[in-house]
C-alpha cells in the first residue's frame, strides 16, 4: 500500500488531491471516480489504488493492474469547455506525467501522440480520459493515469513494448513522490488550459518529447488506414501528419490512433 502521510507531505496543490481516496482495491479508478462524479463529489477529487480488479485502457482494452507495484490514479475535473475539448486534456496529462517521471540523471520520458508515455521505446504509463455530458456540456471528465513504477515482469502479450520507471532508470521509485509530482504538476497545467482553452503554452515542450516527430506513422481512422509523416501537433492538441502525396492533414485524437509502421513506436 502507499503511505498517505508521505503521499500527503508531498501534495503541494491548491485544491487537486485535496479530496482524495486512497483504496486498497478498487475495480477501476475511473469507474469509482464517475460514480463519486454522480453523487456530486468536488472538483480535484483523486482515486488512487493499489490494484484494480478491472483496469480498464483505451479502445476496450484492459490494464494489468497488480497490486503493490504501480500508480492507478484518477482526477476528476468539472471544466467548462465544449466536448470537443475534452480530449485535451489527455495530452495535457501526458505532460504532467512526463515532468513528474522526470528526473536529472535518468532516462528522458517520450511522448507517443496523444497520450503514451514512453522510455526506452517501450510503454510506462497509459492515459484514459472519459467524460458525461449534460445538456451539450461535459459535467464531468475523470483522468485516469496508469504508471508502470516498479513492476519488472509483464504477461506475454505485453512484454516486448511495455516497460517500467524501475526498469528504466535501474532503481526502484518511489510511488508516493511520482503521484504527488504528477498532482504538483497536473494542477498547474490545468488552470493555465482552462485560461486560454489551447495547448499553445506546452506546444513546445510536447513536440520536444513527441516519439512520432519525424516518423512514418499509420492513422487508424474507423474503417479507414492511411500512411504519412508525424511532424508535431496543433495548439488543439491534433496531429499534424503529411501524407506521402504531401497533402497536410490534422489528426484528432478523439477518432484515431496511430501507431508506427514498423511497430509500436
Ligand atoms: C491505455 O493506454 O489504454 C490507457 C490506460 C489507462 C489506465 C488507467 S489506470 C487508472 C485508470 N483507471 C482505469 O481503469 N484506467 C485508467
Amino acid at each position: 500500500m502507499m503511505n498517505k502521510e508521505d503521499l500527503s507531505l508531498r501534495i503541494r496543490t491548491r485544491w487537486m488531491g485535496r479530496e482524495l481516496y486512497l483504496l486498497d482495491e478498487v475495480d477501476s479508478t475511473n469507474t469509482r471516480a464517475k460514480a463519486e462524479a454522480a453523487k456530486g463529489a468536488v472538483e480535484g477529487l483523486v482515486v488512487l489504488s493499489d490494484c484494480q480488479t478491472n483496469g480498464r485502457g483505451r479502445r476496450g482494452r484492459v490494464w494489468e493492474s497488480p497490486a503493490g507495484k504501480n500508480i492507478y490514479l484518477t482526477v476528476l475535473l468539472k471544466p467548462e469547455v465544449d466536448p470537443e475539448t475534452a480530449p485535451m486534456l489527455t495530452l495535457l496529462a501526458a505532460c504532467g506525467v512526463a515532468r513528474a517521471v522526470s528526473a536529472p540523471g535518468e532516462k528522458k520520458p517520450q511522448i507517443k501522440w496523444p497520450n503514451d508515455l514512453v522510455m526506452g521505446g517501450k510503454k510506462i504509463c497509459g492515459i484514459l480520459t472519459e467524460m458525461g455530458i449534460k445538456e451539450g456540456k461535459p459535467s464531468y471528465v475523470v483522468v485516469g493515469i496508469g504508471i508502470n513504477c516498479n513492476l519488472t515482469t509483464f504477461p506475454e502479450d505485453i512484454a516486448s513494448k511495455a516497460t517500467s520507471l524501475k526498469l528504466e532508470y535501474g532503481h526502484e521509485v518511489s510511488r508516493e513522490e511520482i503521484a504527488a509530482r504528477f498532482l504538483n504538476e497536473f494542477e498547474n497545467l490545468y488552470e493555465e488550459f482552462i485560461k486560454h482553452k489551447s495547448l499553445e503554452f506546452i506546444q513546445d515542450e510536447y513536440e520536444r518529447m513527441l516519439v512520432n516527430e519525424g516518423q512514418k506513422v499509420c492513422v487508424l481512422e474507423p474503417g479507414r488506414e492511411w500512411t504519412g509523416v508525424a511532424a508535431g501537433i496543433t495548439k488543439m492538441g491534433e496531429l499534424i501528419v503529411k501524407k506521402d502525396s504531401g497533402e497536410i492533414c490534422k489528426v484528432s485524437s478523439g477518432e484515431v490512433s496511430v501507431r508506427g509502421v514498423y511497430g509500436y513506436i
